[in-house]
């Protein structure tokens, strides 16, 4: 018999973190190499000391690793950090993974570039929010750069409210994304094709306005908060953002 399970989506949690891997998955080495290109030209960035926050399965660390910069990488997902070591040791790259939240940052002045890309803050509570950006700015130098790159209104490249399905080698993947009071709901089933599992996924997290985080970045103590909305520098507006360059 078919059993169908309810899940709230979390980073934190090893479904969320597997369904995660399978509807949205990690951008290829091709793309994560043109990223890291195009970030440091628009930052005119040098080899130098960087963490990445949020690393994922490290997928862009390895590449700065590999120019000669001199990496950190947290992340919360042990799953995630596992790929990336394993991916690292194949390679033979030094970068040092660490599992933590970037809340948990105890690092004082120690980085030139923080890197927070694709990054997800809509789950973060009330409390930990502030924690967030201000273990970042902490543990940089004074002067130091932190990029933060996210889906701003546009998420996942589409636009919402969306009705979408697909159907993948395993799975038949259904998703209903809208925008709320502030909040962004995603309910994401998953049909396992074999066995006729079914996973039901219910995501609700806070859709920031591009005023908002300028307000979050600065209470945090950036002062020099650029806004764009994408890598190529084009300006940011309220209904295109996503990228943000903070000088400490
Ligand atoms: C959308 S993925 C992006 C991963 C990677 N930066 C990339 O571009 O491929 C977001 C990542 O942030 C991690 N994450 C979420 N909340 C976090 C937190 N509070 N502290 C550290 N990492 C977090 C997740 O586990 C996940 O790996």
């Amino acid at each position: 018999m078919p059993s169908r399970k309810f899940f709230k989506w979390s980073w934190d949690s090893a479904e969320s973190q597997e369904s995660f891997v399978k509807t949205v998955g990690f951008d290829d080495p091709q793309k994560s190499y043109l990223q890291v290109k195009q970030i440091e030209t628009l930052l005119n960035l040098k080899p130098c000391k960087m963490i990445d926050i949020g690393c994922g399965n490290g997928r862009q660390t390895q590449i700065f690793a590999r120019e000669g910069y001199d990496v950190s990488g947290i992340d919360i997902s042990e799953k995630f950090l596992r790929e990336a070591c394993e991916n690292a040791k194949k390679e033979n790259i030094r970068v040092h993974y660490q599992r933590m939240r970037a809340s948990q940052l105890r690092q004082r002045e120690e980085y030139d570039f923080a890197l927070a890309y694709h990054h997800s803050i809509g789950f973060l509570s009330e409390e930990e929010l502030p924690l967030h950006f201000a273990g970042i700015y902490d543990c940089l130098k004074a002067g130091g750069i932190f990029l933060f790159e996210m889906a701003g209104p546009k998420l996942d490249g589409k636009f919402i409210p969306c009705k979408s399905w697909e159907e993948r080698e395993n799975d038949f993947i259904l998703v209903d994304k809208k925008i709320e009071r502030g909040y962004r709901e995603e309910l994401c089933i998953l049909i396992d094709k074999k066995t006729g599992n079914i996973q039901e996924f219910h995501e609700k997290q806070r859709a920031f306005s591009l005023d908002e985080l300028k307000n979050i970045l600065g209470a945090a103590g950036f002062k020099d908060v650029q806004t764009y909305a994408d890598l190529e520098k084009t300006p940011a507006t309220e209904s295109a953002f996503g990228v943000f360059v903070c000088i400490k």
